[in-house]
């Protein structure tokens, strides 16, 4: 996960600035937007955990807009693997039956991921054939689970190291060899004989050199001839993004000819992190404005793409305060409004570009 810290410019300013910051909300401009979902031609995502669901209006306004769900946490190992080695699959379950209760498409995020590290793993860390019995029955378990009822998978997420150089040392690697991505696709294969399998990363924008280590990764996977079927970009980018380099991003990952998934989209309006110490003052309209026109250049290039290239268009949360920018320990000051819905639940101006941009506007 993105590990640049926005704390730290945060909490770099002067008291009185942040003081500044702590004024009155500042209003959004009022904006109108048709059921999204109705009007994009293709999946539109969100990412949702099931103790949302007690929430009226985050279910309608969920069900209203979006035709598919990414489990933000629920069917990672860290909701599934117990300590002890046993599989506790209630919030898994919960999800996916929320998922098909209401009609929604659901992505299962993710098999594989360095970030997790569980300790039933991790007890067996060198132990050769039986961490490699492990991790193939982890997989064949969960795909095999879900197999149907998900309509693809994050088989890997995160193998390309943050600054792009090369490939991350981790757990699965240490244990299985620079092969345990092509060995995870087979895994999954092997339990869903049908769900497009990806390879998910961030920064594919932000770092046209981390975009180059990926595409090699995927190669090397597709040479293999392990089942990639797919490439997620999760676009966890800000208001300071250069013009264009979304756009360049997508249309360079789809160059492999395979799905697209724009995964984890948010548009962080707070400060560029070279900005360090200068609290961004900018007003919130314009903030938002910026934001508008990121969202457009992402929704309108991936639209741009065929048809068969158009896996979905995920943003990773329904209103700003459910993202993982208003949490810890990304919260920073707590003021980031990095989604398409606001606070409560309205539409903002990147809700409406993206409306827009499906139409070709
Ligand atoms: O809410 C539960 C609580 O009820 C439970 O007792 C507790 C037990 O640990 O967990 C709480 O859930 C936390 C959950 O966020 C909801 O806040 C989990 O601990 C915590 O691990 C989880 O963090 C998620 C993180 O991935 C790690 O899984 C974030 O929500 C989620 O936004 C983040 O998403 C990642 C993507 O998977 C990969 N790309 C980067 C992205 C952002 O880091």
């Amino acid at each position: 996960m993105p590990t640049q810290s926005r704390r730290r410019i945060l909490t770099a300013a002067p008291a009185l600035l942040l003081a500044a910051c702590k004024g009155p909300a500042q209003a959004q401009p009022p904006v109108s937007a048709p059921p999204l979902k109705q009007v994009v031609p293709f999946p539109l995502g969100v990412a949702a955990m099931t103790g949302q669901f007690g929430d009226p209006q985050f279910v309608d306004l969920l069900t209203r807009n979006f035709s598919q769900l990414t489990p933000e946490w629920e069917m990672k190992m860290e909701a599934i693997l117990r300590d002890d080695g046993a599989f506790d699959y209630a919030r898994s379950d919960a999800i996916a039956a929320f998922a098909a209760d209401h009609g929604l498409r659901l992505h299962g995020h993710t098999l594989i991921w360095y970030a997790q590290k569980p300790a039933a793993f991790e007890r067996i860390d060198g132990a050769g054939q039986p961490f490699a019995d492990a991790y193939r029955n982890y997989i064949l378990a969960v795909a095999g689970r879900y197999r149907g009822r998900v309509v693809g998978w994050d088989v890997v997420n995160e193998a390309i190291n943050e600054d792009g150089e090369g490939e991350r040392d981790c757990l699965w690697r240490r244990n299985l060899g620079p092969d345990y991505a092509a060995l995870a696709f087979r895994h999954a294969r092997e339990a869903d004989p049908d769900a497009p399998l990806f390879l998910n990363d961030y920064f594919l924008d932000t770092l046209p050199n981390k975009r180059r280590s990926f595409l090699r990764l995927a190669e090397r996977i597709l040479k293999s001839g392990a089942p990639l079927t797919g490439l997620g970009s999760q676009t966890h980018v800000s208001i300071h993004m250069a013009p264009g380099a979304v756009r360049a991003a997508i249309k360079d990952l789809a160059s492999l000819g395979l799905p697209i998934h724009v995964s984890e989209l948010d548009v962080s309006i707070r400060n560029a992190d070279g900005a360090r110490g200068a609290l961004d003052m900018t007003p919130l309209a314009e903030r938002l404005a910026h934001q508008a026109r990121v969202v457009h250049e992402a929704a309108d290039a991936f639209t741009a793409l065929p048809a068969h290239q158009r896996y979905a268009f995920t943003v990773w949360g329904l209103r700003d305060k459910d993202s993982w920018l208003r949490h810890p320990p990304n919260a920073g000051d707590g003021t980031d409004r990095p989604l398409l819905f606001d606070d409560d639940g309205r539409p903002k101006p990147a809700a409406r570009a993206l409306v827009d941009a499906a139409a070709g506007r």
